[in-house]
């Protein structure tokens, strides 16, 4: 039985955050958590949380809630999203997706937004596949919005 939490970063938490796939040098669709980490210190928009099964951490996901940027695919939604090899097709992605989608609720946001790279073995099935929809492109990635 899964017992998913979000929780916001801590001591706890912070080495296994930092050991989800990919490590730092991978080519990858997304980018080491170290480095989201990192970027959330000097980004003041960021929303960076961690996914725990009971006190195991299997996933992260870093929001970004930006309502005044000039581009408005990064106004509200998803930019990293990384869920520890062991655990993947267990609901972890759909889990951080739906807490995102409730976060942004509650900020009063009626869409979020994500971002990825269209190929074939990325990941664009599962964000078809827990709702957002195609909705243009940007930088040569795929724009996916989700109703919330
Ligand atoms: C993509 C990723 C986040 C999915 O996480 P996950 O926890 O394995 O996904 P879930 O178990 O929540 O899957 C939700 C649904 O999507 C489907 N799905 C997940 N990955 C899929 C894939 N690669 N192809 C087709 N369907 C997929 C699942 O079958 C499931 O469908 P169901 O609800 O009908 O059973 C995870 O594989 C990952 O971390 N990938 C590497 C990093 C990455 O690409 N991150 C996103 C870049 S922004």
């Amino acid at each position: 039985m899964s017992d998913f939490r979000l929780v916001e970063l801590d001591s706890d938490n912070l080495l296994g955050a930092i050991a989800i796939p990919p490590p730092v040098g991978e080519k990858a669709y997304v980018a080491p958590v170290v480095f989201s980490i990192a970027e959330a210190y000097v980004t003041p928009t960021a929303w960076p949380r961690v996914v725990l099964d009971g006190d195991e951490v299997v996933g992260f996901v870093m929001a970004n809630w930006d309502p005044d940027n000039e581009i408005e695919e990064f106004r509200g939604g998803i930019w990293r999203l990384n869920v520890v090899e062991a655990a993947k097709g267990r609901g972890v992605g759909r889990f951080a997706v739906e807490q995102v989608r409730e976060e942004a609720r509650r900020r009063g946001y009626e869409k979020i937004t994500v971002l990825w790279d269209p190929a074939e073995d990325g990941p664009e099935r599962f964000y078809l596949r827990v709702g957002f929809e195609k909705t243009g492109e940007l930088f040569g990635e795929t724009v996916g919005t989700l109703k919330v």
